[in-house]
């Protein structure tokens, strides 16, 4: 995830760009750069690190011009390092641009190029650069339109030319690109926030569109060129709002970026021919693949319940045996570790002090240690000798929800890379990819029923206790499910597995202590519908969350959420959203600070 913006008017665009930057620095932090044309010089300034990097780096250049682009970049091809960040020239410094998205034939295109390109980073989006001025006969937006058939993948761009000094080229394909329209002068950007002090009038771009733009005209064209007529339309938003896109608050933008961003996570990294996965940031050979008999899962809060459901993926798919541990636990417990041990630390932050120092002891211990990870360049990420990003984008409220999904997307596609070296088939693998692949669209699915599970929500806030019940891999979804009511509504809630009620936790129900039932088909639908049986007779409130179809579940609770169907293994990437959406109304109507509950906070850097 990056941010991109482009400015063409008659302001210094140099300012309004590095302000701009800092209203996308959520989109991607590692690095950003900017991009002004002087009459007919191309000024281009980066950066590693943080917006106040590159600003302070601006501060000592004078640089002019009423024309520029700029990026804030979020890793995806390449290292954190100056030569990758963006804007990325073409091979002769006159063509420049910014991406973001993703090329995903970009080897085949530097093939196509040959050797009379030399490439001074390591991103698809330089290929892109040079690829579009390959095509440049003297017009740039058809350069660009004839590049763009030829690639593969998702882009939202902004193209400058230095003998084009009166118009920028965008276009978007799976990336977001709005247009901000002022006087005498256009912005373009990824969201609206970095536009919205200057201007509320704006144009989306849509998938398939091109469009020029100078400082007093904006064409848009579709791919086989042809005009299309877009609408300018009025933002209602204040900057905080447009930060939020909308939303009330983070946490419920943060769940439903989740279809988004799941897509990130596994984009480019399977193989659905051979019904395989490869995330090449492991750094192990076949042999030490293969050598591995034992996987440990060390994180914290939600992490560890990712972890929960990781663990059931290695297990089935892979064979390997695998425990999950509480990061704070491991530490001290003197752990069996070894060479043939596989530890990743899993965290969204990558900073969580027990998570590290867990990774450092198993480390000394000889075991391999990798990371799945959110934020790039972390602690974690850095120490780690290999691992994979978890491409969630920022998470800002402090319950973690879309890092959870994206860490589940992430050890399904580990244990198929490990379980297709070791037991699983090609087709076992394919159905595997397929099933995940339709995973965003169902997601939406559940999304869609927001309202109904907010009216839902207002039947149960009043309660004092809540039970979270499930079995299986739905167990990590009742734990998560009841983290997330306690951690943002304050309501007291725990979370047992269906069978373990009848051992002691059955003698504090009543009618006064409702029970959450997550009850997909799944193999052990009959077992947790007896459980369910048991509950009813003791006349708790009762919400269950079933499949699609199952009318029986109505009959047996009070109120229900359906979700769409999915292979067992995936059921925790859609079971848990409705839990979330359910956790989130329940503390907007009592009154909570939803995105920063009291006694949190989002990344536990002590121990
Ligand atoms: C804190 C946050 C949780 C998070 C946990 C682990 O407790 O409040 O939301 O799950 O840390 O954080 P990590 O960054 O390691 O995933």
């Amino acid at each position: 995830m990056c941010g991109i913006i482009g400015y063409i008017g008659n302001k210094q665009a140099l300012p309004v760009l590095i302000k701009g930057l800092r209203r996308l620095e959520y989109r991607g932090y590692d690095s950003a750069g900017v991009a002004v044309l002087d009459k007919e010089k191309i000024h281009r300034t980066r950066a590693v690190g943080k917006i106040d990097e590159l600003a302070e780096k601006v501060k000592q250049e004078e640089i002019l011009g009423t024309i520029g682009i700029a990026h804030t970049r979020w890793a995806t091809h390449g290292g954190v390092t100056e030569d990758n960040a963006h804007p990325h020239f073409g091979k002769d410094g006159k063509l420049v641009l910014v991406h973001n998205g993703i090329i995903e034939n970009y080897r085949e295109i530097k093939e196509k190029l040959g050797d009379k390109h030399e490439y001074k980073s390591e991103t698809d989006t330089e290929i892109l650069a040079h690829l579009i001025e390959s095509h440049y006969k003297g017009n740039l937006r058809e350069a660009v339109e004839h590049a763009l058939s030829h690639v593969r993948g998702t882009y939202g761009l902004v193209v400058m030319h230095a003998d084009h000094p009166d118009s920028l080229i965008t276009a978007r394909l799976g990336s977001p690109l709005v247009v901000g329209v002022g006087e005498g002068e256009y912005y373009i950007a990824s969201d609206a926030t970095p536009m919205l002090t200057y201007t509320k009038k704006v144009i989306y771009l849509e998938d398939g569109e091109v469009a020029e733009i100078s400082k007093d005209k904006m064409e848009t064209f579709n791919l086989k060129d042809e005009v299309i007529t877009k609408c300018v339309e009025e933002i209602e938003w204040d900057d905080e709002q447009a930060e939020k896109q909308g939303y009330d608050h983070f946490m419920l933008k943060e769940i439903f970026d989740q279809p988004t961003v799941f897509e990130d996570a596994i984009r480019g990294r399977y193989n659905l021919e051979e019904g395989a996965a490869h995330l090449g940031g492991l750094n192990m050979t076949v042999e030490e693949m293969r050598s591995v008999d034992r996987i440990i899962l060390i994180a914290c809060g939600t992490a560890s319940y990712a972890a929960m459901v990781g663990k059931y993926a290695f297990e089935r798919l892979a064979g390997i045996p695998t425990e999950v541990d509480v990061a704070s636990e491991f530490r001290y417990r003197d752990p069996i570790v070894n060479e043939k041990t596989l530890v990743f630390g899993i965290s969204q932050s990558g900073e969580t002090a027990d998570t590290i120092a867990a990774l450092r002891e198993a480390k000394r211990k000889g075991a391999y240690v990798r990371g799945i990870v959110n934020v790039v360049g972390s602690t974690i990420a850095r120490e780690t000798d290999g691992g994979s990003y978890i491409h969630a984008g920022p998470e800002l409220a402090v319950a973690s929800t879309k890092a959870y999904t994206n860490m589940i997307a992430i050890m399904m596609l580990y244990a198929l890379q490990f379980g297709r070296l070791r037991r699983i088939t090609p087709a076992t693998g394919q159905r595997l990819l397929k099933a995940l692949r339709e995973i965003p669209a169902k997601m939406n699915q559940i999304l869609e029923q927001a309202d109904k599970i907010k009216a839902i929500a207002e039947k149960y806030k009043d309660y004092k206790d809540v039970f979270f019940l499930g079995r299986g891999i739905n167990f990590p979804v009742a734990l998560e499910g009841s983290l997330k009511l306690k951690e943002i509504s304050y309501i007291h809630s725990e979370a047992y597995p269906g069978g373990e009620m009848k051992h002691g936790p059955i003698a504090l129900l009543s009618e006064d202590f409702p029970v959450i039932g997550i009850m997909t088909k799944d193999q052990l639908y009959d077992k947790m519908r007896s459980n369910i049986e048991e509950i009813r007779a003791r006349k708790a409130p009762l919400l269950l969350i079933a499949t699609q179809g199952d009318e029986g579940a109505k009959e047996l609770s009070d109120d229900v959420i359906y979700v769409p169907d999915t292979m067992e293994l995936l059921e925790p990437l859609l079971n848990t959203i409705p839990l979330q959406i359910f956790a989130y109304h329940v503390a907007v109507m009592l009154g909570r600070d939803v995105d920063r509950p009291r006694n949190l906070a989002k990344s536990v850097t002590v121990e």
